[in-house]
């Protein structure tokens, strides 16, 4: 608990569920808004940060995606949380990511408010949804536990206020306090790399004042802020505690879930950062010694088949989803080498690489140039773009299977 002198800040409460269970529809209940109808595919692929204006007092959300390639993003969701909304389709029950969401929640440590929405459907069975929590040890109120369920509808509307209202005496009970005149210190939710503006990340505040003209060092990445907007798309000149902000100034997309710091100015943002390479440096070196030595011992690692890959994704989440997935999909007999993975459109040399390496490019969400497709069809290069996430990995499985036949 932080010192009872500092004022209160607002809540951040981050929303995870099952995919399709409603989340999205949950918030833009709240915020009056219609994000989920204009998704691709109908669902979320991206962590989006808003500051909502409840009848409550200012909340944050975080909107998290509910298809299961989205585990770490999830997790990162539940780690910057106050507090956990799990959102349990009434006409569904548990499923799979509802655990999941369930055990980053509390692998987090933060408390956890269970929505059962679509309570409005006929087919509508909110009993059995508390029966089947209280099989995971997780007792609602109302059964003699201290789990708060709330039955919700988006469509409706219904029993929404109670859950802004268990929002704030949760809030309330938490006694969430920072300082606004203290170091600034926050996290990279998101980044992104648009065509016209350059880098965008999107930074939760959680200490300090964030301002237009400030320093900000992320990993071995800085930048200085040249402008800043408030979830909404308003223009803003500073931001404190418990504000997400979208901010323009850095060279490079920072990584999501990434601590963020300030620094005096460009001198001391650059040595901290040359620490850090330095750090960075010595501990890769260590590694590379100790893996000569494996191979002394146990000789070099047997042939395997190769998919070479160029990933190219919309935003740093969305490009570590895919990552993980293909991960996964490696097997011994292939290996799938990433030779190349970026935020924003394929490049030229991207293309370049590809056609020396024999590789396919992949791509989420972006689209090449009509110079770069020009470049591609006299190299003979695909450059393959999607949308929807899994469309992508169907493709990786073509690929792997190709490569085996
Ligand atoms: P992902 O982000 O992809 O995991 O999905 P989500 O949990 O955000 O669900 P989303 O808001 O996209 O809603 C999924 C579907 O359920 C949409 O067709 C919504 O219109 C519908 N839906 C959401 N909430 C309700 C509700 O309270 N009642 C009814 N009847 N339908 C709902
Ligand atoms: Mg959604
Ligand atoms: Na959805």
């Amino acid at each position: 608990p932080s010192a009872p002198e500092l004022p209160h800040r607002a809540p951040v409460v981050t929303i995870m569920g099952h995919v399709d269970h409603g989340k999205t529809s949950l918030l833009d209940y709240i915020r009056k808004t219609k994000v989920a109808a204009k998704e691709a595919g109908g669902i979320t692929q991206h962590v989006g940060a808003f500051e909502a204006r409840t009848s409550k007092g200012k909340v944050v959300f975080i909107d998290t995606p509910g298809h299961e390639a989205f585990t770490t993003i999830r997790a990162r969701g539940a780690n910057v949380a106050d507090i956990a909304i799990i959102v349990i389709a009434a006409d569904d029950s548990l499923m799979p990511q509802t655990r999941e969401a369930i055990a980053h929640a509390q692998a987090a440590k933060v408390p956890m408010i269970v929505a059962i929405n679509k309570i409005d459907l006929p087919q509508a069975d909110p009993e059995r949804v508390k029966t089947d929590l209280t099989q995971l040890n997780l007792v609602p109120e109302e059964y003699g536990g201290d789990l708060i369920v709330v039955p919700v509808s988006a469509r409706t509307g219904e029993g929404v206020e109670d859950l802004l209202e268990y929002i704030s005496l949760t809030a309330e009970l938490e006694d969430l306090r920072a300082d606004p005149k203290g170091e600034f210190s926050g996290v990279i939710i998101e980044s992104r790399v648009d065509r016209q503006a350059g880098v965008l990340a999107t930074v939760m505040v959680q200490e300090g004042t964030l301002r237009v003209g400030d320093f900000l060092v992320v990993g071995e990445n800085y930048g200085k802020i040249k402008a800043m907007t408030d979830s909404n798309g308003g223009r803003i000149k500073e931001a404190g505690p418990s504000t997400p902000v979208q901010v323009l100034g850095f060279s490079e997309a920072p990584a999501s879930g990434e601590k963020v710091f300030s620094a005096k100015n460009e001198h001391a943002a650059r040595e901290l950062i040359a620490q850090r390479v330095s750090d960075r440096r010595d501990a890769e070196a260590a590694r590379t010694q100790r893996r000569r030595t494996l191979e002394e011992m146990m000789g070099p690692i047997g042939e395997t088949r190769t998919v070479n890959l160029i990933l190219r994704a919309d935003t740093q989440g969305s490009l570590e989803a895919i990552q993980g997935i293909l991960a996964k999909k490696e097997t011994e007999d292939v290996k799938l080498n990433v030779l190349l993975s970026g935020i924003g459109s394929p490049t030229e040399g991207d293309v370049l690489l590809a056609s020396t390496a024999d590789a396919t490019i992949l791509c989420f969400s972006v689209t090449a140039s009509g110079g770069v497709k020009k470049v591609a069809d006299t190299k003979g290069i695909e450059i393959k773009t999607f949308r929807i996430i899994y469309e992508l990995i169907d493709e990786v499985d073509r690929l792997i299977k190709g490569n085996l036949e």
